[in-house]
């Protein structure tokens, strides 16, 4: 089994459920309110470590409640966490889950706001040791910058999930391996308008010219697109009653990372992960719905 090292955030996620998302202006009253622990990076990590990889995790968390809570919960899920730091204050996201799943997120980036490329440097030796190296982008510029030029200096295959989205430097993209963005954050990467399947070609071609090896956009219904030079394979979505969508990309991401890790070429992997992510729809929360590899197998 390789070793899967995510660099990213650590979030307790506050979420409230409502009938229908706010409009601006719009008071709702919620149906039930629960803190759960999240944030992409941790999401991945937990997902990638149930399903049975050996996970490091390199981040910050606060040095209150909130950050102990989240390191013991690596921990219970076989993540190392040695590589979080714990000061400030933990990140927090305020998410509203409608009643079809969609949901809103307003990040507090807290700690995961400050952790340094000294910080990510300090633990290079996690990076040297890992095989695949998970990103995604709740954590400064900078950090992610410094992540991709030592993963790719120490011969690593970086998984970047863009997410949220923001244009990347053009310097990035011949560092990463596998882009994993969703419609809105390929067109946001792009400046390009989705609407079509050609349009997901295209636009992931674009990225692939920057340098780019492979892309997978991932459009939660509508399936999925693996796209590498003139491959472009579509992989159907299980069709599944969505509960809750939060942490659904982190869970394909780290699934398809997983599967990558276990050998299997990167369709399969993909259709995994597309398994996966249906579990996740249809559980509550994010780190909490991340299953277990026997629950995914059965
Ligand atoms: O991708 C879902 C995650 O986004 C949530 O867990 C929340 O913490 C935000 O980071």
């Amino acid at each position: 089994m390789k070793r899967i090292v995510v660099v990213g955030s650590l979030n307790m996620d506050l979420v409230t459920t409502v009938r229908s998302l706010p409009k601006p202006g719009e008071t709702v009253a919620s149906t039930s309110f629960a803190t759960i622990p999240g944030g992409k990076g941790a999401n991945q990590a937990v997902c990638a470590a149930r399903l049975g990889a050996q996970v490091k995790m390199i981040g910050k968390v606060g040095s209150d409640e909130y950050g102990s809570q989240l390191i013991s919960i690596l921990e219970e899920s076989g993540v190392d966490s040695k590589g979080v730091y714990q000061n400030g204050k933990t990140g927090m996201a305020f998410i509203q889950v409608s009643e079809d799943g969609e949901n809103s997120i307003v990040l507090y980036p807290g700690a995961n706001g400050e952790i340094t490329p000294q910080e990510i440097e300090y633990q290079k030796q996690i990076i040297e040791n890992g095989d695949f190296i998970l990103l995604q982008l709740e954590i400064p510029c900078e950090a992610v910058s410094h992540t991709l030029k030592l993963a790719n200096s120490l011969g690593k295959k970086v998984i970047l999930n863009p997410a949220p989205a923001r244009i990347l430097p053009d310097e990035w993209y011949p560092m990463i391996h596998t882009l994993t963005p969703n419609e809105t954050e390929l067109s946001i990467l792009t400046k390009q308008e989705i609407q079509t399947k050609e349009d997901v070609i295209r636009s992931a071609k674009i990225l692939m010219d920057k340098g780019a090896k492979q892309i997978i956009v991932t459009m939660g219904k509508k399936g999925a697109y693996f796209i590498r030079k003139n491959v472009h394979t579509h992989i159907p979505a299980y069709s599944v009653p969505t509960v809750d969508s939060t942490g659904a990309g982190d869970s394909f991401t780290a699934a398809f990372t997983f599967a990558l890790a276990q050998g299997k070429e990167e369709v399969a992997a993909a259709q995994f992960a597309s398994k996966v992510a249906s579990m996740v729809v249809q559980r509550k929360g994010a780190i909490p719905s991340m299953p277990y590899g026997h629950e995914v197998e059965k």
